[in-house]
Order: structure tokens, then C-alpha cells, then sequence
């Protein structure tokens, strides 16, 4: 029952839509521009670095605090990873935006890092690197997805870890979707690229 209760905390503030309020403030529908994704890749497009900053912390922090909490309640193991979960699904699909939202890879890297920090800075380098190297963020957020998994086993972490870095992969490449067939189409937007507001 506990651990439910804290899944359903985590869903909620999981959906905290920071990229559409932060945008809001600037007069604009995130979900409109763009890619229509909330996160922080999004809000630099269109409105730059600052608010991105701003809405990528809090996207990672409020995954982190998920599993913070959890810990605080005693939750270990699987109990944890599907707080990790539920956090991510809140982003993704948002109570506060009609079940809308992110594509869920700063809350996930935020659940990550609590969960194991040493798995999570190794994956961050990785998807930074393929970002540079590509200058598409969907090629490195699911790079990263994907390493996060075949670190957990490559570090020998217990099964439900390694079954919460893959659910967390899955939902990344299910939310990818569409830049999956933009970058085979080659018409995906590369890093720092920027859009109109009102596009
Ligand atoms: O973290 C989301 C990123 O991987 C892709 O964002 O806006 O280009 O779909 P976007």
C-alpha cells in the first residue's frame, strides 16, 4: 500500500509541467512549437538557454526527489524502480496537459542518478558524446537509454535494476518515435537549432 501511495506521490510530481509553465510565462504553447515536446531540447529551440537551464533541472531533480522520498520511506528493489516509472510516466504523460507532456529523459536521468549514481555518470558522457558528435539530442537520449541498460549488466546490478534501466530505455524509445522517423528521413532538427515562437 506504501509503496503505491508513493508511486502514485512520484506520478504527480512527475507531472509537474515545468517546460510548459516556463513557457507559458514567455506567452507561449511549448506543446505548439517546435516538436511539441515540453522538455528542455524544445524550450531551447525556442525560447534559449536560460529557461532551458531552468527546465532542465527541474525535470532531473523532480525524478531524483521521486526516488529520494522513496528511499526515505524505506522502498528498495523493484519498489523503487517503479517509482522511477511512475515519475517518468507523469512527465511523459502529464495529469496537468490532458496526459501529454515530455519525452521523459531528464526525469529519467534524474530517477537514474539516485538510483545509481555510477551508472548514471557513466551514461551522461555517452549521450553528451553522441549528441556532439551527431548534434541530434533524440540520437543521444537514446544512446544513453540504451548504454544505461548494458551498463546495469556490464556492472553485474541486480535484475531489477537492470529490468527498471530497460522499462525506463523502453519508454524513451516509445516517446522517440517520431524522431526515429525524422532522423531516417533526415529531416530531424540538429542541436541548437532555433524555431520561431509563434511557428
Ligand atoms: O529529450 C528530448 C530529446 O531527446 C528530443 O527532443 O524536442 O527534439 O523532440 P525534441
Amino acid at each position: 500500500m506504501e509503496t503505491l501511495i508513493i508511486m502514485l506521490l512520484a506520478y504527480l510530481f512527475g507531472s509537474i509541467p515545468a517546460g510548459a509553465w516556463v513557457a507559458r510565462t514567455y506567452g507561449v504553447d511549448i506543446q505548439k512549437v517546435g516538436s511539441g515536446n515540453t522538455g528542455a531540447t524544445n524550450i531551447l529551440r525556442t525560447l534559449g538557454w536560460g529557461p532551458a537551464l531552468v527546465v532542465a533541472f527541474f525535470d532531473v531533480f523532480k525524478g531524483g526527489i521521486a526516488l529520494l522520498i522513496a528511499r526515505l520511506f524505506g522502498l528498495d528493489g523493484l519498489q523503487l524502480g517503479l517509482v522511477a516509472v511512475s515519475a517518468v510516466l507523469g512527465h511523459n504523460y502529464s495529469v496537468f496537459l490532458r496526459f501529454r507532456g515530455g519525452k521523459g529523459v531528464a526525469t529519467s536521468m534524474g530517477t537514474t542518478v539516485v538510483l545509481d549514481p555510477l551508472v548514471g555518470l557513466m551514461i551522461l558522457p555517452i549521450g553528451i558524446c553522441v549528441i556532439w558528435l551527431t548534434r541530434y539530442v533524440s540520437a543521444g537520449s537514446m544512446v544513453g537509454a540504451v548504454s544505461g541498460v548494458i551498463v546495469a549488466i556490464a556492472l553485474g546490478r541486480p535484475l531489477w535494476e537492470v529490468v527498471t534501466l530497460a522499462l525506463l530505455a523502453l519508454l524513451i524509445f516509445w516517446t522517440h518515435r517520431e524522431n526515429y522517423r525524422r532522423l531516417q528521413a533526415g529531416n530531424e532538427r540538429r542541436f541548437g537549432e532555433r524555431v520561431k515562437p509563434e511557428a
